[in-house]
């Protein structure tokens, strides 16, 4: 079974030889979710254990978690019950609220989005200083807030216009195409999934036209249903359970 598996990983690297040079990551397993920030890389498996990489090894975090990320805000993490924890010292401290999904990426600020599909942000000086129940800890509802679920079930891709580093300047558009997930890299690069496990990314992304010009398809010899990208790696996750690190 572990044989013809990494046969079909081997055969499927090699019939997509151009743009995107694909490696297997090995010695994980099942991953849900990965994500890459600042150099680190951080992710979930399918039975909610967060992961944390260290040279090729795969460290095992404490807790459990559906949900993980990192970026200039730290690392954060939802569990199922959709509760907040910021990892603090080697351990997870809860913060208030209630989110599905969260984003550490941002300029030292942390976005989220509650079962509602409605989008939270949270500055800066209430995510890098957050160190537990005694910070300070305010939630800002994103002005004009949309609703994913008026986009139907894939979700949008959600564009902030204006000064990336606070939590005001945020303006949300519809843009075209349908992607079950988004990562935005902390270099404003954008890459997503659809539905059909097709990843791609977004064109012609400048400060003045931040939701870019067009989508560019991404040739991947599975179907995928994570990326995420950060320091010209491109990390993605297949629906059949391999990871695999990508470079252009
Ligand atoms: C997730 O990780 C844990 C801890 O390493 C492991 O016991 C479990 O089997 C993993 N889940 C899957 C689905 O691989």
């Amino acid at each position: 079974m572990r044989a013809t598996a990494a046969v079909l990983l081997v055969l499927c690297l090699l019939a997509v030889g151009h743009a995107w040079d694909c490696q297997p990551v090995v010695d994980i397993k099942n991953l849900m979710q990965i994500d890459a920030g600042l150099g680190q890389v951080v992710a979930t498996n399918t039975s909610q254990i967060p992961y944390y990489l260290v040279g090729n090894e795969w460290i095992r975090l404490p807790g459990s978690l559906k949900h993980i990320t990192v970026g200039p805000a730290g690392i954060w993490g939802v569990n199922k019950a959709d509760s907040i924890y910021k990892y603090v010292a080697g351990n997870w401290v809860q913060a208030a609220g209630n989110l599905k999904q969260l984003d550490a990426g941002g300029d030292q600020f942390v976005v989220g989005v509650n079962i509602n599909d409605t989008p939270y942000c949270r500055t800066r000086s209430a995510t890098v200083g957050y160190k537990g129940p005694d910070s300070p800890f305010p939630w800002t509802g994103l002005p004009g807030a949309v609703k994913y679920n008026s986009c139907g079930p894939f979700g949008c891709w959600h564009v902030r216009s204006g000064k990336e580093d606070t939590c005001q300047n945020n303006r949300w558009s519809q843009i075209d195409g349908k992607l079950s997930m988004i990562e935005v890299a902390t270099d404003g690069s954008v890459f997503g999934v659809n539905s059909a496990g097709q990843v791609s990314t977004r064109d012609g992304i400048t400060a003045s036209k931040p939701e870019g010009t067009g989508w560019s398809n991404v040739p991947m010899c599975m179907q995928m249903k994570h990326v995420t990208y950060d320091l010209g790696r491109l990390w993605v996750v297949s629906k059949s359970g391999f990871t695999m690190v990508c470079t252009h």
